[in-house]
């Protein structure tokens, strides 16, 4: 790929989406900048930077330059800013556990809703007009229809997590209205999985996960001793819950696509695109794959359905494809193979000896 000449700033970037995505900014020659609260990130004592982000300088052989800064927190945020040139913006720092965000909401509304409204305004004032927003399927609520659509209706959220998400971008899209030199893509995530192929970076939940993959790779390590599956009487092939799963790795090559289509346009305005496998897996087909991936039996146990929980949702990819030239490369084998190699090589996360 030819060099890029832009200077992206990665809130969040310590993270599991960030790291991955960091990675292939660098792989693609962008500058790259994270700034990280590290309050879902691992870092030891004795080290300056997160964990993620000294394995992904050992696996790119470049440096990481990192802020040890809270998004809410506008002059060390304004700092960053003044220390670095900037030509966009790729958000990821937010809270994002769902059932979290039923017992408190208002730190939710805190660091999803004002945290970027306070990096929108220091963007703003900086002229850095031009930002990758990390949403995700959960803004269209209870499906009417599937597979979903972007020009379908939002809003209708189950949880605060969803609202924040919802509310963010509602707050986008008259931001783009009202100054038609901004260009915002909101990228609305179906379900990330897996992990990068070297096994050096993935996902490392703190205390018990909150998705499945996760959660069924910490039972084929001994962590956990059972799987809960949330209802198998629903209007689906095999009862339990379908959803679209998609590998990381194709994840943070649509954020790649979408800066470059920026990058190439002057005015681009708001615009939310799916990024998904157009296909979905069942709870059960995902448990199944797993074990042909690991070779070990997953334990599980079918309990009573959880509230907001949806029967299927899938996503419509063609207007990523349209768009951005982009579309999912992985299967569901891929992401269970690659989520695999990272639990095995790593049974406690960044905090396991590498
Ligand atoms: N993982 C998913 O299933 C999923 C699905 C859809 C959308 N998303 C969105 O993608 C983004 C990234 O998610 P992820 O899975 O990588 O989560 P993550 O928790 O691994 O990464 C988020 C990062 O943001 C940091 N952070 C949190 N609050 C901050 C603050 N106030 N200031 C600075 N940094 C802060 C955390 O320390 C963490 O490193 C989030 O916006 C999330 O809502 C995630």
């Amino acid at each position: 790929m030819a060099k890029q000449s832009w200077n992206v700033l990665v809130t969040g970037g310590a993270g599991y989406i960030g790291s991955h995505t960091v990675f292939e900014l660098l792989q693609a020659d962008f500058g790259v900048v994270v700034v990280d609260d590290l309050s879902n990130a691992y870092r030891a004592d004795n080290e300056t930077k997160p964990e993620s982000l000294l394995r992904i300088e050992k696996l790119t052989n470049k440096k990481v330059p990192f802020y040890s800064c809270d998004i809410n927190n506008y002059s060390d945020l304004k700092d960053v800013f003044k220390k670095n040139k900037f030509d966009s913006v790729i958000h990821f720092a937010a809270l994002k556990a769902v059932g979290e965000s039923c017992e408190k909401p208002l730190e939710y509304y805190k660091t999803n809703v004002c945290g970027t409204l306070n990096l929108l305004k220091v963007m703003r004032e900086f002229n850095v007009k031009c930002c990758v927003y990390s949403s995700s399927a959960t803004v269209y609520g209870t499906p009417e229809k599937l597979p979903l659509v972007e020009n379908m209706k939002t809003g209708d959220c189950a949880n605060p997590y969803g609202k924040t998400k919802y509310m963010v971008e509602e707050i986008l899209k008259d931001l783009c209205a009202a100054d038609k030199t901004w260009s915002v893509i909101s990228l609305r995530y179906f379900n990330p999985v897996g992990a990068h192929p070297s096994g050096q970076i993935g996902e490392d939940p703190t205390g018990i996960p909150n998705n499945l993959m996760p959660y069924i790779a910490q039972v084929a390590v001994n962590k956990r001793d059972v799987l809960y599956v949330y209802g198998n009487d629903y209007d689906t092939p095999d009862g339990t819950g379908v959803r679209d799963y998609i590998h990381i790795m194709d994840l943070a090559a649509g954020h790649i696509k979408a800066m470059i289509y920026q990058k190439d346009r002057s005015r681009v305005g708001f615009k939310a695109i799916n990024l998904g496998t157009g296909r979905g897996y069942s709870v059960l087909e995902v448990i199944k794959a797993f074990e042909k991936a690991s070779g070990r039996k997953i334990s599980y146990k079918i309990v009573e359905r959880r509230a907001g929980d949806v029967a299927t949702s899938y996503a419509d990819p063609s207007l990523a494809k349209k768009e951005l030239g982009w579309q999912a490369t992985k299967n569901i084998d891929d992401m269970c193979i690659d989520a695999w190699r990272w639990q095995r090589n790593n049974p406690n996360g960044y905090m396991s000896k590498n």
